[in-house]
């Protein structure tokens, strides 16, 4: 089993080289099912839930080659069986559910298990089928399968009660070939909706609006094979600058967009930290100044990020004053409260909502990483705590931030990982 080791106390240095964003080319591999011709993926980032991606792909036998010289992915879906796709892959990550609404735009048939729940909540699909059946698919439920099959999918108008960025993700892939035309009301405006759609328009689909509320998709016959490169991951972008204000250090960061950055940036200007020079994808970070305490509501893109959580309260866990942190996306997102008491934070949680009277000083000591964004906190945590913190589940990590203890160890950090 691994675990990484952080030496606190260190100040970081230096730059930083962001990846491509792992909730953007998980879809836009989904995606590449829409298309029986070669799709080439620039920049990939070789994580761990790519990697499952790409072996669920490879049991429907579709050729996926990565090639680790220039981070290539090269997919080809040209002769993908649709088969019950491997119900572990499935269940190990509930992202190969967006392979569904490719499959039925695709084969008019798809019968996968049903996605497993996770530490931050129950994580329905709901929303998913409520699209699929509007578009005119039989929806069969049993035995921890859901099947989904329809002769022809017909444009229709979709609400989505809450703007979930997997069901808008997996309703575009099945109406970009449907007949006709399909409007989503209240669909999730994340910045990777907008990268899903740039790549699928690029393919020769008719869609408009994605990255508003309301995204109409004119159906057309077929896709063509394409080039393409998604955007950087600006959940890895904010986790870093969050590294530089816990550490009071000043950091270069390359592949930032600051647009999709403005909720992450504008929360932590109010925190004292200042930002500067933001040209060609790079913006400098001072994290140097006294931090203020301040209040934090999650909330669905432009709000603030729900994956940017964890990592903001390891930062207001050091923060003088006190901090409210309200978790309105999903139901059990604190798992990482406990993990950051035993390092001396002291946090309160009532329902949703985590009180945090910063403490001058965190001691280091054997966490856990309780999902992907607090194994990224309890680094974050051990950068400035006393003594040595040990990190275990980091399996979470590696699923969403590739070679992470390099990038820090190249800022200066005292971290490295070890197999026990
Ligand atoms: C995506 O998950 C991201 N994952 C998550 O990132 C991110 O936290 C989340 O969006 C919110 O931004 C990927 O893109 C691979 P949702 P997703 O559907 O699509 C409810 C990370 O750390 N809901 O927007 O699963 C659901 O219960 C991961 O990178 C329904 O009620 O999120 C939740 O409360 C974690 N019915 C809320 O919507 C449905 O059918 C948000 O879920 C679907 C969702």
């Amino acid at each position: 089993m691994e675990k990484i080791i952080v030496n606190g106390v260190k100040k970081l240095r230096g730059e930083v080289n962001i990846s491509c964003a792992k909730n953007s080319i998980l879809p836009i591999i989904a995606a590449t099912i829409l298309c029986p011709e070669s799709i080439v993926i620039n920049n990939a980032p070789m994580l761990e839930d790519v990697e499952v991606i790409c072996k669920l792909l490879r049991e429907l036998n579709c050729e996926v080659d990565f090639s680790k010289i220039d981070d290539k992915l090269k997919i080809n879906t040209s002769n993908i069986n649709p088969i019950d796709a491997n119900t572990e892959l499935i269940r190990k990550m509930r992202a190969s559910f967006l392979i569904m609404g490719a499959m039925l735009a695709r084969f008019g048939y798809c019968k996968l298990s049903l996605p497993g729940g996770c530490n931050i909540g129950s994580r329905p699909i709901d929303l998913h089928l409520k699209g699929f059946k509007l578009l005119g698919a039989d929806i069969i439920m049993g035995y921890g399968f859901v099947e989904v099959k329809t002769k022809k999918l017909i444009g229709n108008r979709i609400y989505l009660d809450f703007p979930s960025v997997g069901a808008t993700e997996n309703i575009l892939m099945a109406a970009v070939l449907a007949e006709g035309t399909t409007i989503i009301e209240n669909a999730a405006q994340e910045p990777e909706i907008e990268d899903l759609a740039r790549f699928l328009n690029k393919m020769g689909a008719n869609i408009e609006g994605a990255g508003r509320g309301k995204i109409t998709i004119h159906g057309v016959k077929d896709l063509k094979g394409i080039e393409y490169t998604p955007i950087y991951d600006r959940i890895e972008a904010g986790t870093f600058m969050i590294a530089a204000g816990i550490t009071n250090s000043t950091i270069k960061i390359n592949g930032v967009n600051e647009e999709h950055l403005r909720p992450v940036i504008e929360k932590l200007k109010e925190c004292g930290l200042v930002f500067s020079e933001y040209k060609n994808n790079s913006i400098i970070v001072d994290g140097s100044r006294i931090k203020k305490a301040v209040d934090i509501k999650t909330l669905p893109y432009p709000g603030f990020p729900t994956d940017m959580q964890a990592q903001m309260m390891s930062l207001l866990s050091v923060t003088e004053g006190t901090s409210v942190i309200t978790e309105t996306v999903f139901e059990n997102r604190f798992m990482h409260v406990t993990e950051l008491a035993r390092m001396g934070a002291n946090i309160k949680i009532d329902g949703r909502t985590a009180i945090i009277e910063g403490v001058p000083q965190l001691t280091a000591c054997e966490v856990k990483a309780t999902d992907l964004r607090a194994g990224a906190a309890m680094i974050l945590a051990g950068l400035v705590a006393d003594g040595q913190t040990e990190i275990g589940d980091i399996y979470h990590i590696d699923r969403g931030y590739v070679n992470v203890e390099e990038k820090f160890r190249k800022l200066g950090a005292d971290i490295y990982r070890i197999d026990v």
